[in-house]
């Protein structure tokens, strides 16, 4: 037997027993004729003691071993001089009768503690180390819990765990496709899937009723921190179901994940519409753990004669409670932001409202004292406040704010910890217009069925969607789909596609639908945003095991990666210039 407990077993009530242990050595410390090695496996940290008042020759051994060594040791459990109340092990230590080198180790290239000084890039390529430490464990621990409650929730309402195929067809929809050259069909390509869409859609017609899936996507598209390229989602379907059932359905699933697993009782889901959304946070993923809401100011300050507002279409201000003290330091940093790029202003107005009443502002010169009051008591200002105004073109303003927004929030640490503020976003658009493509495409996806009919202006048109978003992520979306095929047809001839085209790409489906389909309607959700999210962590690589970086590569399997010519000439993706 390797081992009779682990690193994080044993307790006072050990004291005196023989035991076996293995693991990896975290640290040694040698004191004269005593030497303490701290033995790490999965479970915790056990002392280990060697002394050479017991044996010295073992003492003499124990000095030769390295951190991260995997060794095996069997001694007697024997209660502290010093006990140690940060470790769960620490009331008790093995005096060391045995010791077994199982294997060596190099010195790592980084320190194996919850504060590494490895650099990111050092610790992806040496990712085996870095998931020795204790804050990827935890995470990796959490996710794995996080599956399992899933699976209960939805098990025990029927739901079917079915898999879908990851060999499937290119479509011309949605992010980049990852493609994979068929050997025994030359010149031809499967796809791996962005989401299993059409095939849990297809499982409803086959009768399935009600179908989830812990999967793996893929899309080929930029990186960012809450990007990966494989991602998993929690995928579900529900036939003869309406919005609200697919709602309360899943606000459940995830009030179960937060109780079952972080103890914690959520309150109340808002639910908001995407225009709510957009007019009021600039963002159709509002992060409402803290409030700073839009203030319209547009019928008010226009044609008032200040040129900057009289040019712009839409005019918008947010309140910074208690900051009319901010410096003009502070403020030319904020005004630097609303000319970034990011934000893409001409510059940002400001309103002091100062505590003795006074009004210090940036248009002093353009609105009198009256106005300018009337501005800050229309948004509901007070004494000690300060206003921030933009004002523009309506979507680069609102969106603009929005991230302004954001970044005051965090600049002024108006972000409480440990709140999860959850939401539904409702009655998004049907479609949206690509300047890229210069095309009408999909808000969400072609499957996705109207609120109403198709007919009227195609920019008013809404979906029958919703986005889950918990502090400002987007955790989830779904819709109730389409489910008879002419609709079907009109909405990819309004996405532009030829009947030909549509019949070639989504046939299958459309057929589908006329052999019975119920009506249905599901979401997924982020399962990696999700983690990190109760993680308390900004990056989702945080919580997979194997993430690619920030430039789409595995750099411990060194992935992407060139083939030989035999395999490329197999794929049919060079013809071999020698073969006659
Ligand atoms: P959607 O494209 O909105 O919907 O994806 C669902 C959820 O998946 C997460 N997500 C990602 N996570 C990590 N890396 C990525 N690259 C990535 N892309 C998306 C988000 C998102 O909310 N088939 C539909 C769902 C449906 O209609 O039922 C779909 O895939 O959290």
């Amino acid at each position: 037997m390797y081992r009779t407990h682990t690193c994080g077993e044993l307790r006072i009530e050990h004291i005196n027993q023989k035991v076996t242990l293995a693991g990896w050595v975290q640290k040694r410390r040698d004191l004269g004729n005593l030497t303490f090695i701290d033995l790490r496996d999965r479970y915790g940290i056990t002392q280990l003691t060697f002394s050479s008042d017991i044996n010295p020759e073992l003492l003499e051994k124990a000095r030769l071993i390295n951190r991260e060594f995997v060794i095996q040791v069997t001694g007697v459990v024997r209660e502290r001089e010093n006990k140690n109340p940060n470790l769960p092990t620490g009331d008790i230590e093995i005096i060391v009768e045995q010791l077994n080198i199982l294997n060596p180790s190099l010195t790592p290239p980084f320190t194996i503690e919850d504060q590494t000084d490895g650099g990111e890039e050092l610790r992806m390529k040496y990712r085996y180390l870095d998931l020795r430490r204790n804050p990827l464990k935890n995470n990796l621990i959490l996710r794995h819990k996080l599956a399992l409650e899933t699976r209960k929730y939805l098990d025990a309402l029927n739901f079917l765990e079915i898999e879908t195929p990851f060999l499937i067809k290119s479509t011309p929809e949605g992010a980049r496709d990852f493609v994979v050259p068929s050997r025994m069909h030359k010149g031809e390509f499967y796809a791996l899937p962005q989401s299993p869409q059409t095939f849990k859609q297809i499982l409803m017609v086959a009768g399935y009723d009600r179908y989830f899936q812990i999967v793996r996507c893929f899309r080929d598209e930029d990186l960012r921190a809450d990007r990966q390229p494989e991602f998993t989602q929690i995928d579900c379907e529900m036939s003869f179901v309406e919005r609200e059932d697919i709602l309360q359905t899943f606000e459940g699933l995830i009030r179960h994940l937060f109780k079952t697993v972080k103890r914690i009782e959520l309150s109340e889901f808002k639910r908001m519409s995407y225009d709510e959304a957009m007019n009021y946070y600039g963002s159709d993923k509002p992060d409402l753990r803290f409030d700073m809401k839009f203030v319209h100011l547009t019928d008010l300050l226009k044609d008032k004669g200040f040129k900057v507002f009289d040019a712009s279409e839409t005019i918008i201000g947010i309140v910074l409670k208690d900051q009319a003290s901010a410096t003009r330091k502070q403020i030319d940093e904020w005004t630097e932001f609303a000319k970034s790029p990011k934000v893409g202003a001409s510059g940002l107005i400001y309103i002091k409202y100062n505590e003795d009443g006074s009004i210090k502002s940036s248009i002093d010169k353009f609105f009198n004292t009256e106005q300018l009051v009337e501005i800050l008591h229309s948004a509901n200002a007070e004494k000690g406040d300060l206003m921030l105004i933009l004002a523009g073109e309506k979507w680069k303003t609102l969106k603009g704010m929005g991230q302004l927004r954001l970044h005051l929030a965090q600049q002024l640490n108006l972000i409480p910890n440990n709140t999860y503020a959850c939401l539904w976003v409702v009655d998004f658009p049907l479609f949206e217009y690509d300047e890229e493509e210069q095309r009408w495409v999909s808000m969400h996806h072609p499957f996705t069925s109207p609120i109403g009919d198709l007919t009227g202006n195609i920019a008013d048109i809404k979906a029958n969607a919703y986005d889950m978003v918990i502090n400002g992520t987007e955790v989830g979306g779904g819709s109730i789909r389409i489910h008879n095929k002419e609709t079907q047809k009109k909405v990819f001839e309004l996405l532009g596609f030829t009947e030909e085209e549509a019949m070639k790409q989504f046939g299958f489906l459309m057929n589908a639908f006329e052999y019975g389909a119920p009506p249905h309607g599901g979401i997924a959700f982020g399962f990696d945003r999700l983690t990190a999210i109760m993680c308390g962590v900004d990056s989702i690589r945080d919580v997979i095991a194997f993430p690619k970086n920030n430039a789409g590569r595995d750099t411990m399997i060194d992935a992407p990666s060139e083939i030989n010519e035999k395999q490329l000439e197999e794929l049919g993706l060079i013809i071999n210039q020698n073969a006659s």
